[in-house]
Order: C-alpha cells, then sequence, then structure tokens
C-alpha cells in the first residue's frame, strides 16, 4: 500500500483511545488523522491535553501535534473526511449508552464508517459484532445495514466486551470441528484498566477484589450468542446456545482479563489431547492477505501448570493472542480451562484495528 489511510479516533484521549494512538503509530495501512473527545479536551493539541494523563509505556506517535476535536460535533468530521483527513472513526467513547448510539449513528449516516468500542450498538440487530477469526462473514451485513438506514457509504461495526475475548476463540475453534458446547460456566478475574481512567479507586482494589462490574455478567452470558449466531433477512438471529453463567471479578491486575472456563460437550467429546490439537492449529484469517494486527498464532496453549498469568502471558503474539492453559477434565462438566487475553489490546483497540484490518481486505473500507 503507498500511502496509508488516514483514520479517526473519538475518545482518543482515554484509556482505549490512548492504546489506539499507540498501536497506530506504526502500522503499516491506517494513520491516526483526526482526534476527538469531550469538550473539556477539545481545542487544545494532544500533547497538551495528555500531559500527566499519559499511561502507556511507549508513546504516542506523530499525533502529538493534531488539535483534539469535539467528538459530539459530527460536522468537523463530516469536514475532514471530506478533505480526505478521516476516511473513518474507531470510536471509544465513554457516555451513556442512548449518546453514543445516536453519536455513532450520526456519524454512519455523515458517511463515515464507525468501527466501534462501545456496548452502545451491540445489541442493534443489524450492527455486526466482529471477532476477526471468529465470525469475519457477519461483516458481510454491512450493504443491507446500508440499505434499510440509507446510509451511502457510512457504517457501523462493533467488537464484544473485553471479558469474553479470553475464551471466545478458544469455544469457537471447538465448535469449528462439530462439538456442540451446551453448558458454560465461566469466573473472570479483569484488569482495573478495563474500567478505564481514573476508573476503580485504588482504596478498592489494593489488598482486595470486587465481586461485581456492572452489566458485565449479563454481557458474558449473552454476546457469544450473537457472535456464533446466523444472519437471516438483513439481521442477526442468536445461536441458541451454550447455556451461559459468568462470575466477573475485577482484581488488582493492571492489564490482562483472566477467565476461568468449565465446559459441557454434546454428545460427541474431544480428548484432552484432540482440544489441544484443535487450538494449536486453530487459524481462521485468510491466509493470502498478512493482516499486520493479527497473532502469529489466534491462540496459544501453555503447558505449565501456572500459566497463562495476566503479567508473563498477556503481550504474548503482539497482546493479541489468546493464552490458555490448565487445560483438564471437569469433575462437574466435560473440560476446565484457563484463557487470558489483553483487555485494551486484544479485548480493545487490537481488536478494533484487527477489525478495520478485515474490513479493508473485504473491500468495505
Ligand atoms: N478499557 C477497556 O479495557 C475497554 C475494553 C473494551 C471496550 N471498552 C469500551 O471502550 C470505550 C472507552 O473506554 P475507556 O476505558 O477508554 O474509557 P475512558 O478512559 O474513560 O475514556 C473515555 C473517552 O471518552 C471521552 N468522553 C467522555 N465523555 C465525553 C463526552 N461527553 N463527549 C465526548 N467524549 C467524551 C473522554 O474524553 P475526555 O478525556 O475529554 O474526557 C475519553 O476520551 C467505552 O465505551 C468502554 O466501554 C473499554
Amino acid at each position: 500500500m503507498s500511502k496509508k489511510i488516514p483514520v479517526g479516533i473519538l475518545g482518543a484521549t482515554g484509556m482505549v483511545g490512548q492504546m489506539y494512538l499507540s498501536l497506530l503509530a506504526d502500522h503499516p495501512w491506517f494513520e491516526a488523522a483526526y482526534l476527538a473527545a469531550s469538550p473539556r479536551s477539545a481545542g487544545k493539541k494532544y500533547r497538551d491535553v495528555m500531559a500527566g494523563r499519559w499511561r502507556l509505556e511507549g508513546g504516542w506517535g506523530p499525533a502529538g501535534d493534531l488539535l483534539v476535536e469535539d467528538a459530539n460535533d459530527v460536522s468537523k468530521a463530516a469536514a475532514a473526511n471530506k478533505e480526505g483527513r478521516c476516511a473513518f472513526v474507531f470510536s471509544a467513547l465513554e457516555m451513556e449508552k442512548d449518546e453514543i448510539r445516536t453519536l455513532e449513528e450520526k456519524y454512519a449516516a455523515a458517511g463515515i464508517p464507525v468501527v466501534s468500542n462501545a456496548s452502545a450498538h451491540r445489541w442493534t440487530a443489524d450492527v455486526p459484532m466482529l471477532i476477526a477469526e471468529v465470525n469475519p462473514h457477519h461483516a458481510d451485513i454491512i450493504p443491507a445495514q446500508r440499505k434499510s438506514r440509507g446510509w451511502d457509504k457510512g457504517f457501523i461495526v462493533v467488537k464484544p466486551n473485553c471479558s469474553i475475548q479470553s475464551y471466545t476463540t478458544p469455544l469457537w475453534a471447538l465448535l469449528q470441528r462439530g462439538y456442540e458446547i451446551k453448558r458454560l460456566l465461566v469466573t473472570t478475574m479483569q484488569a482495573v484498566s478495563g474500567a478505564g481512567y481514573p476508573g476503580v479507586p485504588s482504596w478498592d482494589m489494593i489488598d482486595n477484589l470486587v465481586p461485581y462490574i456492572g452489566g458485565e455478567e449479563e454481557k458474558s452470558e449473552q454476546e457469544p450468542l450473537k457472535i456464533f449466531g446466523t444472519i437471516k433477512d438483513g439481521l442477526f438471529v442468536n445461536a441458541p446456545e451454550p447455556a451461559v453463567s459468568a462470575h466477573c471479578n475485577r482484581v488488582p491486575v493492571s492489564d490482562g482479563h483472566t477467565a476461568c472456563v468449565s465446559l459441557e460437550f454434546g454428545v460427541k467429546k474431544p480428548s484432552i489431547e484432540e482440544v489441544k490439537q484443535i487450538w494449536t492449529t486453530f487459524s481462521a484469517l485468510p491466509q493470502k492477505e498478512q493482516f499486520p494486527m493479527a497473532p502469529p498464532r489466534p491462540i496459544i496453549v501453555r503447558e505449565e501448570n501456572d500459566r497463562p498469568q495476566p503479567r508473563k502471558d498477556r503481550n504474548a503474539g503482539k497482546a493479541m493472542a489468546v493464552s490458555v492453559g490448565r487445560i483438564r477434565p471437569c469433575n462437574v462438566f466435560d473440560l476446565r480451562f484457563v484463557g487470558l487475553s489483553h483487555n485494551t489490546a486484544r479485548g480493545a483497540a487490537g481488536g478494533g484495528i484487527l477489525n478495520a484490518e478485515l474490513l479493508k481486505f473485504k473491500g468495505y473500507l
């Protein structure tokens, strides 16, 4: 590709927005060219807004001199789009759900595709909830979405909640090989960066864990069903199973969500060795194109008894791989394992960028 595609980041100052800038700093296809956040940050250069607020180890790349715009002012982004400075936007806004839903639709109506991290449109029946390796075919609802909404160039796609990333791809790999999954019990241990910044008060996190994350258990129990679902008449139809019971906990880890999973198969049950072989060899993206953000292996199987661990494994495969370990029989269901993924990379900005790469590959961007 000769020239990089200029992209916008809505919510560029937040935890996820920072990760977008960091990951896009040397991305071969896309470059951050339009930044927006709340009216509090608007009108200043990014480097000035972020003084004392940048939370990541790497830098923000060449975006420091860009002016931060008000994300609520769609006309600014539409003008940038016309001038060739904003081909599409990554949305990483934290606002009321209804406000985000309306705002993202305004961007799409203005001809600007939206690749979103927010939950606002996850249950909109014509909006795909994409994990690039799992349901890339769901992106093909975009023409129907555009047609029914009267949108010419714009569209909306979302990615799922960060907490389900650490086990959804392994489940899909098993489903793909013909193993039905009937029931699932999952207990997550989620990093504090998942709550944005400043997020959970330090008094609640030091020497402690919090056994409640608002809305997270419902999302964990419902979102896999849309991801494993089908398209009928331009709308998504949920898969009927698995039934999921989720416990979601906030733990004093900076980055990396961990999940302990027990699952029950249908009549056909794979051996432990077969499960490991399926996960080790799983690869779903088209081989003919190298997706820059894709991990070399989407699932990494750890054989050590004490892995995966957030500090040691969250950055595996460009922080985009799901690490699984402790794969063993379950005394109540059939199989137990522990999954781990990086919540602001795989679970947020990295997942969004990989979705955009997929959409570019499919010709939608
Ligand atoms: N953190 C994660 O691991 C994670 C994972 C998956 C999905 N998500 C989702 O990604 C989104 C961003 O999360 P985050 O953790 O990055 O949140 P965050 O750190 O709180 O950042 C929120 C961003 O939204 C902007 N914003 C807030 N109020 C606004 C308003 N009224 N108008 C316009 N912009 C406004 C903020 O701008 P200012 O700085 O100017 O206030 C900031 O850029 C959320 O929808 C979240 O659910 C997060």
